[in-house]
């Protein structure tokens, strides 16, 4: 049994999770209402809140299952990448946990937290996978070869794919977190109202595009012609368009791989799932998609993750490990031109 911690973004999380993939507890404190009057994430007013919350929410965890930090195994949590307040409260407190009940501290790359969730939910998912990560701060394409081995394929050269549904939403006046506001109005238009680019799409650079689309959005609800709910299904079609094809293209490079599987806070988007699930049926290949509880920031990926390292034999981590703001899953990746660094 594994604790894990998350706050590398506006959700603090705990979650108990054992090596035969049961999810014993798990808390999270969602921020929301602390961060919307400025639509969108304050690092400091979230750093603060972690440094709020965690102790309870870890305290809360341990109760329900009914057990304490001596019945874990180790204590895992987030190290980056993210807000760098947020991360640092997160891996002090571990630190911490760890020492004081002389229990390994696994140090976790969030998004490989993503990148993993999808083995907790289902236990005949093997690697290799092509993943499809998209978050409010990555848009990847990722070999998933085994624990520790990811094979970047493509990010995004500005802007991530929650991000562009962020920022839809801030447009159209939906308020925040906006990926599920435009993904619920979107419901109520049509798909084919308002003409939207693609950016990127049969683009032999096998990378993402999400800001003309964004700024295209803009002007179309400056010119008052549209009905928002029109705007916000057309950007769904369009923003779906292009995961669909550069999807694609990636999986043409990666003939050996059992599934296509989406993770991160976008795969929670019902025609997300069900556009990538027939992408995957036309190919022959498995579609995994985690529950929606697991999409989205939680804990119980991060535990997950720890498990994973610990059954190939990793001890652990020194107390002295740094947070780290920026951490690529994927090292050896190409540099791509624009704000794909962040990837
Ligand atoms: O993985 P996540 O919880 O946090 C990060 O690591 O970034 O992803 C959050 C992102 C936000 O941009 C949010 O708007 C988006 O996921 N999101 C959605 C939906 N639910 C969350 N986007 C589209 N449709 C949804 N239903
Ligand atoms: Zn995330």
């Amino acid at each position: 049994m594994v604790l894990g911690i998350e706050s590398s973004c506006d959700e603090t999380a705990a979650a108990l999770v054992t090596e035969d993939r049961r999810i014993l507890a798990q808390a999270i404190a969602s921020q929301d209402d602390s961060h919307a009057p400025y639509g969108g994430v304050v690092p400091e007013i979230a750093a603060r809140a972690h440094a709020e919350r965690l102790t309870p929410l870890i305290e809360r965890v341990l109760g329900e299952a009914g057990v304490s930090l001596s019945d874990c195994s180790a204590v895992a949590a987030t190290a980056g990448p993210g807000l760098i307040g947020g991360v640092m409260v997160g891996l002090v407190t571990a630190k911490a946990l760890a020492m004081a009940s002389d229990r390994p501290l696994l140090a976790v790359n969030h998004l490989e937290g993503h990148a993993l969730s999808p083995r907790l939910a289902d236990p005949d998912l093997a690697f290799p996978y092509a993943l499809l990560l998209v978050s409010g701060g990555h848009c990847q394409l990722l070999r998933i070869d085994g624990v520790g081995r990811y094979h970047r394929f493509a990010t995004t050269i500005d802007d991530a794919l929650g991000e562009a549904f962020d920022k839809t939403a801030k447009i159209l006046g939906l308020g925040f977190p906006g990926g599920p506001a435009v993904e619920r109005l979107a419901a109520q238009g049509d798909p084919r109202a308002v003409p939207l680019p693609r950016p990127l799409f049969g683009s032999s650079e096998p990378h993402f595009s999400f800001a003309g689309l964004k700024s295209a959005v803009l002007r179309t609800r400056d010119s008052g012609k549209h009905d928002p709910a029109d705007i916000a299904a057309s950007f769904q079609r369009a923003a779906i368009d292009c995961i669909l094809d550069r999807t694609s293209r990636a999986l043409e490079k990666m003939d050996d791989v059992t599934a296509l599987v989406v993770a991160g806070g976008v795969a929670a988007n019902a025609q997300v799932r069900k556009a990538l699930k027939e992408l995957a049926a036309s190919r022959g290949l498995r579609f995994v998609a985690p529950p929606l509880a697991l999409c989205t920031d939680n804990a119980a990926m991060i535990a997950w993750a720890g498990l994973e390292w610990l059954a190939k034999g990793r001890a652990g981590d020194p107390l002295d490990v740094a947070a780290r703001p920026r951490w690529p899953l994927d090292p050896d990746a190409e540099p791509v031109r624009g704000a794909g660094v962040k990837g």
